[in-house]
């Protein structure tokens, strides 16, 4: 089993990725660490709580960062609604952990020999951690992140939310030294929630958490400004990558952020190696969308 830690800002999609880990024996969940990013802080950290309270799973959730490393915090409430969860309203969590998600971070890399970190939020709160213990980094197995995009943005025309969130953090991770893994928009446009994969969800039997999940993705509109006839079901893609590899295909790339102007949160993603500089990350590149939504169907029926 993988010890990790999940990084999160629920976000509907970060529930749903929060689920799917929670009820996944590959993964050793040890930590949940938030920040503000789809909502608030004060939101997010809510949900973080009712998410894993709702699994039964006994996991200290830690609040984290309310803003990114430089600037201001900006929400996303057009996808996620003003609660974050499109309005699923899940019973009180359990409370969270004492102290701030950095320290904890670190506090699990020391008594660690090997952590992944998966990020399906602001980068800041893992950013902050290796930051401010360098020596730590070696314990870093690998981060694997819901981030970026080689095309087009969605939050603004060149920049995926989360990277334009804290771009400076995502740029630490790039270069931190350890293996990079990044779900970008352009593999999460793969993952799309359709009525007919939710009725299959449902039809999966399972208990309050498949509940919860269906009704969360219902309740997220098709994002129809970007062509697409679902809704891209992200932070979850970022998790199965570590369930099962055999459904995605890969390439190494290059990948620099911008933190300056209107490119602000870009992701610059050398797929055809014309940049000259050596690959720093390790891109999904195409997923397997049908075995997908069964491995989620399959898992999130195992939760209370
Ligand atoms: C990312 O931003 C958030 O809205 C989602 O939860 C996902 O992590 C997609 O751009
Ligand atoms: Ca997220």
């Amino acid at each position: 089993r993988r010890v990790c830690l999940i990084d999160t800002d629920p976000g509907t999609d970060d529930a749903v990725a929060l689920w799917l880990a929670l009820a996944s024996p590959e993964l050793d969940v040890r930590l949940v660490s938030v920040a503000g990013g789809n909502v608030g802080l004060i939101h997010t950290l809510r949900n973080a709580r009712a998410i894993v309270g709702l699994s039964g799973r006994d996991v200290p959730v830690v609040a984290g960062a309310d803003r990114p490393l430089l600037g201001a915090f900006r929400p996303e409430l057009q996808v996620h609604g003003a609660d974050g969860l499109a309005g699923a309203a899940l019973p009180e969590g359990p409370s969270e952990a004492p102290g701030v998600a950095a320290d904890a971070i670190r506090a699990l890399l020391r008594a660690e020999r090997r952590v992944t970190l998966i990020g399906i939020g602001p980068a800041t709160n893992l950013a902050l951690a290796l930051a401010t213990e360098p020596a730590l980094i070696d314990r870093v197995e690998e981060i694997v992140l819901m981030t970026g995009a080689w095309a087009e943005g969605n939050i603004t025309p060149s920049a995926e939310f989360n990277a334009w969130s804290d771009p400076e953090a995502l740029a630490m991770l790039l270069e931190c030294g350890r293996p990079v893994t990044l779900a970008t928009l352009e593999l999460t446009a793969q993952a799309l929630v359709t009525p007919t994969r939710i009725a299959t969800l449902r039809a999966s039997g399972g208990g309050a958490c498949l509940d919860a999940a269906a009704r969360i993705m219902a309740g997220v509109p098709p994002s129809r400004r970007f062509g697409h006839r679902g809704h891209p079901l992200h932070d979850p893609c970022a998790i199965a990558w570590l369930i099962d590899p055999t459904l995605f295909t890969q390439r190494e790339v290059h990948v620099h952020v911008e933190c300056a102007g209107v490119p602000r949160g870009r992701t610059v993603v050398d797929r055809w190696e014309r940049s000259g500089h050596p690959a720093n990350a390790r891109l999904l590149d195409t997923l397997d969308a049908d075995r997908f939504f069964a491995l989620l169907a399959t898992r999130l029926a195992t939760l209370p």
